[in-house]
């Protein structure tokens, strides 16, 4: 079971270093030593996600991160627009839903990014508080221009609340820079942690909004989480492993440096891009707005792409994901984010040509394989 190779979009491989972290004992969380580890991985963490403002460590999955950044900052009643465009970008908006905002959404078909223009001129339609979307859209492998949506939900007066869970770390979030209100992420992604982490951040803005926001919550209340940190502690018991495990995957990254991590997924991207297109199939995502750390790519004609996903985990312990919901059997996903290695890309495109001949789509084998060698050289 071990032997699984991860190329999903998480949970993601587990480096040494981490698994290392993982196994030692548990340790004190109101102590010196934990505050500091605490303190290390603020910092770290803040690096990664482009803010000076402190980020909250939460004991849940990704959805907790975003759901904490939904709640603090937003009151039953607001109307709030979500970019929709696939699972996630439902998902944030049904969170908003759940707790009381009038949600509407922003169809963008899958494998697009959304238009700024668009989304600003839609804003501008009604007394919109804030927009709602995903940086990475992990069910289509899409990035939005997070950038430019801030800017247009800015010049609408309407905040902005994002979900980073699959583009925290393997791409640049400049969550100061871009000037969003609120983000949240999970730790099974490019931060090569188990799950069971998550992160949340507000800016000053969204520091101010949480004053009067009025959705329900009591765990994840981040002003309460924030004055903790401030003290070195967090007002729950931590995940005291999962803290560990942290700081060693952020002294990786800072090791290799950020931005060069986040320059080998944008080239591992790439590779995986040109791998597909010389296999004769055809990307879902436009290479304007392909993500950096996922790669969707449709299932040849009349093949479901299941039969593909089974094949390379019962007889090559690879694991890729299919599609979800409306996209299911239709395209195959190949998760390319922290400790997956250009080696690692190699064997998956190696063996998916192979079972796609097997399913009685040829491809050359080779061909697949110099596409990636073109991109990649030696790494
Ligand atoms: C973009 C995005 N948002 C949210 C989630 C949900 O995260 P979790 O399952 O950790 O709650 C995921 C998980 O894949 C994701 O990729």
């Amino acid at each position: 079971l071990n032997d699984e190779l991860l190329m999903i979009p998480g949970p993601t491989i587990l480096p040494p270093q981490v698994r290392e972290a993982l196994s030692r004992p548990s340790m004190y969380h109101r102590g010196e030593e934990f505050a500091a580890i605490l303190d290390e991985c603020t910092r770290g963490l803040q690096k990664v996600f482009g803010t000076t403002q402190p980020v909250v460590m939460l004991s849940s999955s990704g959805t907790g991160g975003v759901e904490a950044a939904v709640v603090n900052t937003l009151s039953p009643g607001d109307r709030v627009l979500a970019i929709a465009g696939g699972k996630f970008g439902e998902r944030i908006g049904e969170i908003a839903a759940a707790y009381g905002a009038s949600v509407d959404f922003m169809e963008v078909p899958h494998g697009q990014a959304a238009n700024p223009d668009a989304v600003g001129e839609r804003l501008a339609q009604a007394d919109y508080r804030a927009l709602l979307f995903v940086l990475n859209e992990t069910s289509t492998g899409v990035k939005q221009d997070g950038h430019a949506l801030a800017k247009v939900a800015r010049a609408q007066g309407a905040l902005t609340i994002m979900d980073c869970v699959s583009g925290l770390a393997g791409m640049p979030i400049g969550f100061d820079e871009a000037g969003y209100t609120a983000a949240g992420a999970g730790s099974q992604k490019a931060l090569m942690l188990p799950p069971g982490l998550a992160f949340a951040v507000l800016s000053e803005e969204g520091q101010q909004a949480a004053q009067t926001a009025k959705m329900p919550k009591f765990y994840f209340d981040l002003p309460k989480a924030i004055k903790s940190l401030a003290k070195g502690q967090t007002p729950y018991t931590p995940a005291v492993n999962l803290v560990v495990a942290l700081q060693a995957s952020l002294r990786l990254i800072e090791a290799e440096g950020v931005e060069a991590f986040q320059a080998r997924h944008r080239r591992m991207a790439k590779a995986c891009r040109a791998a597909a297109e010389a296999a004769g199939l055809q990307l879902l995502a436009q290479e304007a707005c392909a993500s950096d750390v996922v790669t969707a790519i449709r299932s040849p004609e009349g093949l479901d792409s299941g039969l593909l996903v089974k094949a390379l985990r019962s007889k090559h312990n690879i694991l890729i994901s299919g599609g979800q919901d409306a996209l299911k059997g239709k395209i195959f996903r190949i998760g390319h984010l922290g400790a997956a290695t250009f080696d690692n890309l190699r064997e998956t495109w190696e063996k998916t040509a192979l079972e796609l001949g097997e399913l009685g789509y040829g491809c050359e084998v080779d061909e697949v394989l110099a596409a990636i060698e073109r991109e990649c050289g030696s790494e």
